[in-house]
């Protein structure tokens, strides 16, 4: 399929830029300086605004009262963001298709027309690469990472702006906009964003955080620019699909990061047995902290196996750092490691 845009050599380069943020931290405004600013970078830019795309009845399920509710709007919501990733595809296979033969009916069709009308424009023919910014939330990385896999599909650019800023900006700005979304929309938000973070997911590694709190300065939209322009000189590369290896391959990942885990939560219950030692503590209470260790660790690699098998479904092997993973989650056991010792230290 990839062919179909890859007609002759001389593809243009195209990226795929998402914005994320919580509501009135700054994204649309942020896009309105990229699109303006893209023609003298050669760029042919559009902005796609989710907020606008997605008919309103479907943003209004979005107001949440608690984690279970996030949960369903999350799922309601996600059927939409496709549709919006469907669009863009469409169009990067076939730019000339118009807009009322697009095969989705979930999005707004006169604001996609508008959205992509600059891309087509006959004076935007000398522009190059093509970028679409989205402005959208992005609160879980599942989220970025469907237009991650789009972006890797057509072997396209890919970065990531995280807009930083306070919960009461945010808040206070939102009030005074025309149609506010309601501040238990944004604090529920808040609750659940997760921001880029390319320790954890090296697929994020392509990411700036601008705190925008205050006005942007120009050095901030100087950073986006030059990441946009990496984006568009390293695209990134397809992956063959092989659903069933992957998730053996998955399961085999998982069993490497907890072994790893055990290795080293192995050494540190050794340490903290030592210390112990040292520390003359009597032999029952040797006994029982051995005890306490070791039940404490059975249970640590149980529930490490159990999250990990969470957090990555959605993410191809390649993309989790293992060593990320495993080290973030023996500085947790080494933490409940110490609080058992010095239990056991000052008994
Ligand atoms: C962002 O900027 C504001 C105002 O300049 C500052 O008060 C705040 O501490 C900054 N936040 C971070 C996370 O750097
Ligand atoms: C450590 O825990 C495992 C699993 O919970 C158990 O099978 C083993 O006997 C325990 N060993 C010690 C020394 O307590």
């Amino acid at each position: 399929m990839a062919a179909e845009i890859d007609a002759g050599a001389g593809r243009a380069p195209a990226c795929l830029c998402v914005l994320c943020g919580l509501p009135a931290a700054g994204k649309s405004s942020l896009a309105r300086t990229i699109l303006g600013t893209a023609a003298q970078h050669g760029w042919r830019a559009a902005v796609v605004p989710y907020d606008h795309l997605i008919p309103e009845h479907a943003f209004q399920t979005r107001v949440v009262e608690d984690g279970a509710k996030v949960q369903e709007t999350h799922t309601e919501w996600k059927s939409h963001r496709r549709a919006v990733l469907q669009c863009i595809e469409q169009f990067l296979k076939e730019p000339q298709l118009l807009t009322e033969q697009l095969s989705s009916c979930q999005i707004n069709r006169e604001v996609w027309q508008q959205c992509v009308q600059v891309l087509v424009q006959p004076e935007a023919a000398h522009q190059t690469a093509l970028l679409f910014v989205l402005d959208d939330n992005f609160y879980y990385p599942s989220m970025r990472y469907e237009v991650y896999q789009l972006a890797r599909k057509y072997s396209l650019g890919f970065c990531q702006v995280y807009l930083q800023c306070d919960l009461e900006s945010c808040i206070k700005r939102n009030q005074c906009r025309s149609r506010p979304i309601p501040t238990e929309v944004i604090l529920e938000m808040e609750k659940h964003l997760e921001s880029p973070n390319p320790q954890k997911y090296s697929w994020e590694t392509n990411s700036i955080s601008l705190n925008t709190t205050e006005d942007l300065s120009d050095c901030a939209i100087q950073k986006v620019i030059e990441l946009i322009s990496f984006a568009l000189s390293n695209p990134l590369c397809p992956i063959e699909d092989n659903t069933e290896q992957k998730e053996a391959d998955r399961l085999k990942c998982a069993t490497n990061v907890v072994h790893q885990a055990d290795q080293a939560c192995r050494r540190l219950v050794s340490e903290a047995m030592k210390r112990a030692r040292e520390n003359q503590v009597p032999p029952d209470h040797m006994r029982s902290l051995a005890a306490q260790l070791n039940e404490s660790k059975a249970v640590f690699l149980h529930n490490l196996r159990k999250q990990f098998l969470q957090e990555t479904s959605f993410l191809q092997n390649e993309d989790i750092n293992v060593e990320g993973v495993v080290k973030r989650a023996v500085d947790n056991f080494e933490h409940e490691k110490k609080e058992i010792l010095l239990r056991i230290i000052n008994d």
